[in-house]
């Protein structure tokens, strides 16, 4: 090698270096405004080596929006609204919430299009600008969900059990066409980017994605989502409103708290890369039928008048996903270990925070 070559591979470097002294390291998280965002700046707030900045379409609450170095208010798929952050930040972890939820994906499914698949392109964009600028790959965290499952009749959903994560990967909604594109994005950005090219250039991108079941915060009103009617039982009857469940009795799809998800999305974020042989994994706690989460909701609030009028639609896609998930590569790769159980995510963690959100005694 000529000294010529060897200045020619040092530039880069040094450029990269120099950048990286004059920035500050960050963490994006997009739909920052959103249940799963609130959790996550809850429990990044005090982490005082990293800023955090904050990207949602809506206007964040002030008391989120003062946890952050910088927010941003605008569409995802809006590359410019991206574009200043790369002068002034190294960002070390992109979280990437912002989405349009199964329900309202279904209502209007080339927006959906558009805000999931087009937004989070415009995101590995960014990844890929800031890992050529620092060079450093950028930690992209992606919640995908058990949407991404179709299972073709309630038999097979009854025999399947718990799904591992390459089965009956044939969603029925846009919502799950959605988000299992965009892992297998994922998974190209972070081991087949330009392949073609001798050599190839370092992977700009480590993706590590979760599947999360269906999430059941203590603290938000979820809404858009097919699995929340679980949480809207609990927040009607702590209100003393009827509520009519809109699937059967007997539908069954995997759950967690949402302090697990959160639990486990940060612990997926930080595990060493060494010990990760994937890119996708399923989480899950619990998994009762919607009878099940009616006679724990009747327990701890006997007045609660709950009914069952199920949706056809939102039934079918609710019977297109597994009963169950098998979460066993999360809990060996990266010790996933979610803290409630279906009797303790109730006694301990929901109904005691519903009752103060309501002031019920
Ligand atoms: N909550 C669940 O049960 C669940 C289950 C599986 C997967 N997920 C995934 O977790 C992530 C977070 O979910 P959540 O429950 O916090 O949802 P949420 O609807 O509460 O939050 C999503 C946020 O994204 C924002 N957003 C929507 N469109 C946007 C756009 N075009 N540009 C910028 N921001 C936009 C919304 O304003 C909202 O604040 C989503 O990707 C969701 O698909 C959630």
């Amino acid at each position: 090698m000529t000294g010529a070559d060897r200045r020619r591979m040092q530039e880069p470097a040094d450029a990269a270096a120099a950048a990286t002294r004059a920035a500050q390291p960050a963490v994006l998280i997009t739909g920052a405004g959103g249940e799963v965002g609130h959790g996550l700046m809850d429990a990044l707030k005090d982490d005082a080596a990293t800023a955090l900045v904050g990207l949602d379409i809506r206007e964040l609450p002030e008391e989120y929006a003062a946890m952050c170095a910088e927010t941003l208010r605008g569409d995802i798929c809006d590359a410019t609204l991206l574009q200043p952050l790369h002068e002034r930040y190294r960002i070390t972890h992109i979280y990437h919430l912002a989405a349009l939820l199964s329900s309202r994906a279904e209502r209007d499914p080339e927006q959906a299009h558009r805000i999931n698949v087009d937004g989070s392109m415009t995101l590995f964009r960014f990844a890929v600008e800031q890992a050529r600028r620092y060079g450093e790959p950028v930690t992209f965290v992606y919640p995908s969900s058990i949407a991404v499952y179709g299972l073709p009749d309630l038999a097979t959903k009854e025999r399947a059990g718990a799904v591992g994560e390459p089965q009956f990967l044939d969603p029925v909604t846009m919502y799950g066409c959605n988000k299992l594109y965009v892992e297998h994005l994922g998974r190209y950005f972070s081991r087949h980017y330009r392949q073609i090219e001798m050599p190839p250039p370092p992977p700009p991108v480590d993706f590590r994605c979760v599947r999360y079941p269906g999430l059941i915060s203590a603290h938000t009103v979820p809404s858009g989502g097919t699995s929340d009617y679980a949480p809207e039982m609990l927040h009607a009857a702590a209100q003393g409103e009827p509520y009519a469940c809109f699937v059967r009795e007997d539908a069954r799809i995997p759950f967690m708290t949402m302090p697990d998800a959160i639990e486990a999305t940060l612990t997926l974020a930080h595990a060493p890369r060494e010990s990760l042989r994937h890119c996708v994994y399923n989480l899950g706690a619990f998994a009762p039928r919607a009878e099940g989460f009616a006679e724990l909701v009747r327990e701890f609030f006997p007045q609660a008048r709950i009914t069952f009028e199920p949706h056809p639609k939102r039934q079918a896609m609710v019977d297109s996903w597994p009963a169950d998930v098998d979460t066993t590569a999360a809990r060996t790769e990266w010790g996933f270990a979610p803290k409630h159980d279906l009797h303790t995510a109730f006694a301990e963690y929901l109904v005691p925070a519903v009752k103060r959100r309501y002031g019920v005694a």
